[in-house]
């Protein structure tokens, strides 16, 4: 192998006007020797391994030759975890490979859309683009087409892509921003924790409107420019109006009269949000100068997010901080821009005057949010201001300007802190717990704790017992995994599995990672992503058994008997409102599940996607389907299971179009520490229940909360937050229905659809009740179903708030 690199590199130094350097098929690349990386024929550009987080990543760098740092300008799968063992990189006809040591597996670090092309050879262009070509030198893959924080001269950003920033400098992974393209031809700066709206858009070229198919170019000279995709003239130059920031100091007659040729552009989506304009200039003698020419923001307060939750960001010499409000510390003291949790136990509040023991209200100067989404705003004088958020149990803080009282919720986000001479005079009320009684003989119960804490003993002495005592049938079929260890008895199980749906007690199959690699085809055909990993569709007994077989990334780590452990615990429910979990595979590191396969997508496909949505008959009987599977979750079996991640996309629809529950079970695998609850937050925005944003403990009643939200968005055929609607008073779906159900104008909502009246007016009181923020008032899910069946009456629900949206 060294003698071809020797071969390559002098190649390369003898013809300078080379424009590309060949990698043929069959060449490789390994870690253990950080052997030489494959450089483009200037050497600025080097395609590779680097190290990254105490690992090592796959990636496109500028290339310091010592002289200074590496710049990093593309990394291949970013947010898988840096590589710790041997990994080698091996160029064939799939394309490039990165196998790691251990498990031979192989990721694909970079392959033609269209498998049945094959490839032919590759290349790190001068240009930074690293290619595959086929056998007529046709690019069929280039990392331009895949950017992940950084575009470089000659490089565009396509209609609806978008650069997100990286964590840290350290750690390539994707971070707490993103600048999206927009398909309605605005360029824009979003947060990415909360879904993109007007209202956290914190920069923009403002070319909305156009209804433009337009893209982002960074010409070769450094110029960024809004590029009309119908006939590439440029339509809009992003010039120094659209900065707030413009240093041409470094960028001096000397390099823009010169010759180009010294001179890399970039363009990139910083850690901390801002977006930003480089030149590297490369020196005769190695390593190259880098100038910021434009920034997007001067003030990093301005970006949306900077500071994380209940801190203010302040701006000062030039630079931003982030302080923690009153009451609170930094959840991280290395990194304040993390935000800041409480350093209080909450008293449970109890609303009106008899709060006033409980909190105190702290007023603040000078703090205001930068986008204010306030769920009450009210006209009255400033010390009723601070009473009504005392007394109000959703009122986190209030801001009164001009008479105007507004209460925000929680999470107090996005909050400023205005230096000096503008004379808004505006005061945050900022209400705080006294340490309450409750807390001082311990810590606060937390339900979800025996869940999701794998190491506590009364678990683990529970599950022993269980497995003990609760099935001989599982025992017996246990060990008949070890004794009939011939695929073709397993697999006849399954048939049976899957032909007789059987109610009682059906052993868990365990799979090899290799049988399973098999059945899903080498994991060709994807299903989808969840956040616990993809799934892929396989078949059993030669393709007459469909399965879904999800890949889980991301787990708390823990060996493969606490492993078994959990997935017998899954493996326990059954219902026929649950997709039904017919084996795992636990090996080395690798967790895979194996699930029966839903062959009518989910009732997020059938809500807001399909053509023809499902009637109103079909509707309710989903609502009764859900509402039963999450009963039996929750009361009905052995081991209760909080899901904590209810959502349209987790409701699978079989083959008769019945609804089912899939991923149960999981979030404790997630989650391990409970601690994390509160900075890790689980679940989806939209469907969590509030008290995922604060420092409390999570029941049974969360899950409801999120039903309350699949409910609404079921009976409607309609997402909760649709930004999409013209009327901004409809952009939050319970609000608007709370509404109408108030002015009795209920049937206004279901467009011209038939549907019972009554049932409507049942389906939306139980939805609203779901939603309540204080989840003692939140019925259980019997009683959910025991409403929607009209067992029980209900009454009206009390007004709910748009907190976790
Ligand atoms: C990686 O490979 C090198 C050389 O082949 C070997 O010395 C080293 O032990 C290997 N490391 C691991 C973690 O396998
Ligand atoms: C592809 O490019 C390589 C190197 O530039 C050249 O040697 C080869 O002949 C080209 N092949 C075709 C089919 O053009
Ligand atoms: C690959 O597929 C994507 C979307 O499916 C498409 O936008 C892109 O142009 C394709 N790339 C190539 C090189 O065909
Ligand atoms: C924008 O253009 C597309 C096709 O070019 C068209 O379908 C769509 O209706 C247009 N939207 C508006 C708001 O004009
Ligand atoms: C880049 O754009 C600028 C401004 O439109 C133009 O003057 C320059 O010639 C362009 N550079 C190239 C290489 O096309
Ligand atoms: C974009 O290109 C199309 C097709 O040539 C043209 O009709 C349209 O006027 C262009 N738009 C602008 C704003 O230049
Ligand atoms: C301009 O470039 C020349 C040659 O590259 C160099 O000698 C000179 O010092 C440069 N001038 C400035 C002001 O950087
Ligand atoms: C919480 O922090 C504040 C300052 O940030 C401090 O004054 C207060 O004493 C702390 N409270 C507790 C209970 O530690």
């Amino acid at each position: 192998m060294a003698w071809v690199w020797a071969l390559l590199l002098l190649l390369s130094s003898l013809c300078v006007k080379q424009s590309s350097s060949i990698i043929s098929l069959g060449s490789s690349l390994a870690s253990a020797t950080q052997s030489i990386p494959w450089r483009s024929p200037s050497g600025r550009f080097a395609f590779g391994f680097y190290s990254q987080g105490g690992g090592l990543s796959v990636g496109v760098w500028l290339d310091g030759g010592g002289k200074n740092d590496n710049k990093v300008i593309w990394t291949a799968n970013r947010d898988d975890p840096p590589l710790h063992a041997n990994a080698t990189l091996t160029l064939n006809e799939k394309g490039l490979l990165l196998s790691s040591g251990v498990s031979g597996e192989n990721k694909v670090v970079a392959s033609p859309n269209d498998s049945a092309v094959s490839v032919f050879s590759a290349s790190m262009l001068d240009s930074g683009n690293f290619v595959l070509y086929n056998k007529v030198n046709h690019t069929i893959w280039e990392s331009f087409e895949h950017p992940t924080d950084t575009i470089l001269g000659g490089q565009a950003l396509l209609t609806n892509q978008e650069l997100i920033s990286s964590s840290s400098e350290n750690d390539h992974s994707s971070g707490r921003f993103h600048l999206r393209m927009q398909l309605d031809g605005n360029l824009v700066l979003y947060p990415l924790n909360i879904d993109d709206a007007a209202t956290t858009a914190y920069w923009a070229t403002g070319t909305n409107g156009v209804n433009l198919s337009l893209r982002l170019f960074l010409n070769s000279t450094g110029f960024l420019q809004l590029i009309n995709n119908t006939d590439s003239s440029i339509y809009l130059e992003i010039n120094y109006r659209f900065y707030q920031e413009v240093s041409y100091n470094d960028h001096n007659e000397n390099t823009t009269t010169s010759s180009n040729d010294g001179i890399v552009h970039s363009a990139t989506l910083d850690v901390d949000g801002n977006f930003q304009l480089y030149t590297h200039q490369f020196e005769p003698s190695g390593g190259f100068r880098t100038s910021r020419v434009l920034r997007a923001l001067k003030d990093y307060c301005k970006v949306v997010g900077f500071c994380g939750i209940n801190s203010y960001c302040t701006f000062n010499d030039d630079r931003a901080y982030c302080a923690c409000l009153p009451g609170t510390d930094f959840i991280d003291p290395q990194r304040n821009t993390l935000g800041c949790k409480r350093n209080y136990s909450e008293a449970h509040c109890k609303g009106g005057k008899d709060n006033i023991p409980l909190y105190n209200i702290t007023p603040l100067q000078n703090i205001v949010w930068t986008t204010g989404i306030f769920y009450s705003e009210e006209l009255m004088s400033m010390s009723a201001c601070s009473q009504t958020c005392l007394e109000d149990c959703n009122c986190e803080a209030a801001q009164f300007s001009g008479g105007v009282c507004r209460k925000q919720k929680l999470p107090l986000w996005y909050l400023l802190r205005q230096e000096g001479d503008n004379d808004v005079s505006s005061t945050v009320f900022l209400k705080m717990g006294i340490r309450s009684l409750e807390a001082d003989d311990g810590t606060v119960p937390h339900e979800l704790k025996p869940q999701i804490k794998g190491k506590d003993p009364t678990l683990k002495i529970l599950l022993l017992t269980l497995s003990l005592v609760a099935c001989s049938c599982a025992l017996l079929a246990i060990s008949g995994v070890f004794i009939f260890k011939f695929r073709v008895l397993r697999y006849k199980r399954l048939l049976e599995i899957g032909n007789l749906g059987l109610t009682g007690e059906v052993t868990l199959t365990s799979f090899s990672y290799n049988e399973l690699k098999r059945a899903t085809n080498g994991f060709k055909e994807e299903l989808g992503k969840g956040s616990f990993g993809a799934v892929y569709k396989g078949s059993l007994n030669r393709g007459r058994n469909l399965i879904a077989v999800k890949r889980l990334e991301k787990l708390v780590e823990e060996g493969e008997r606490e492993f078994q452990a959990e997935m017998r615990a899954i493996g326990r429910a059954h219902h026929k409102n649950l997709v039904r979990l017919l084996g795992y595979c636990a090996e080395d590191s690798k967790r895979v599940l194996v699930y029966e396969y839903m062959g009518n997508g989910s009732l997020a496909d059938l809500l807001f996607k399909s053509r023809q949505r499902p009637d109103w008959d079909e509707r309710t009987r989903i609502a009764l389907d859900v509402a039963r599977g999450i009963l039996y979750l929750h009361e009905e079996c052995e081991t209760p299971i909080i899901h904590c991640d209810i959502k349209p996309q987790n409701i699978l629809m079989d083959d008769y179009w019945r609804a089912k529950i899939s991923d149960f079970g999981l979030a404790k695998l997630l989650m391990g520490d409970h601690t994390r609850t509160f900075t890790v937050v689980r679940g989806t925005r939209g469907y969590m229940a509030p008290e995922w944003h604060k420092n409390i403990p999570i029941s049974a009643k969360a899950d409801v909360y999120s039903y309350g939200i699949v409910l609404l968005e079921t009976v409607f055929c309609r997402r909760n937050l649709d930004t999409t609607v013209s009327n901004p008073e409809e952009i939050i779906l319970s609000i608007l229905v709370y509404k109408c159900l108030v002015e009795k104008k209920l049937e206004k909502l279901v467009l011209g659809e038939e549907v019972d009246k009554k049932s409507l007016e049942r389906m939306v009181m139980v939805a609203l009740w779901c939603i309540q923020d204080e989840p003692a008032l939140r019925p259980s899910i019997k009683t959910v179903v025991m409403m929607l069946e009209g067992i029980t009456d209900i009454c009206i629900p009390p007004c709910p708030t748009a907190s976790s949206i």
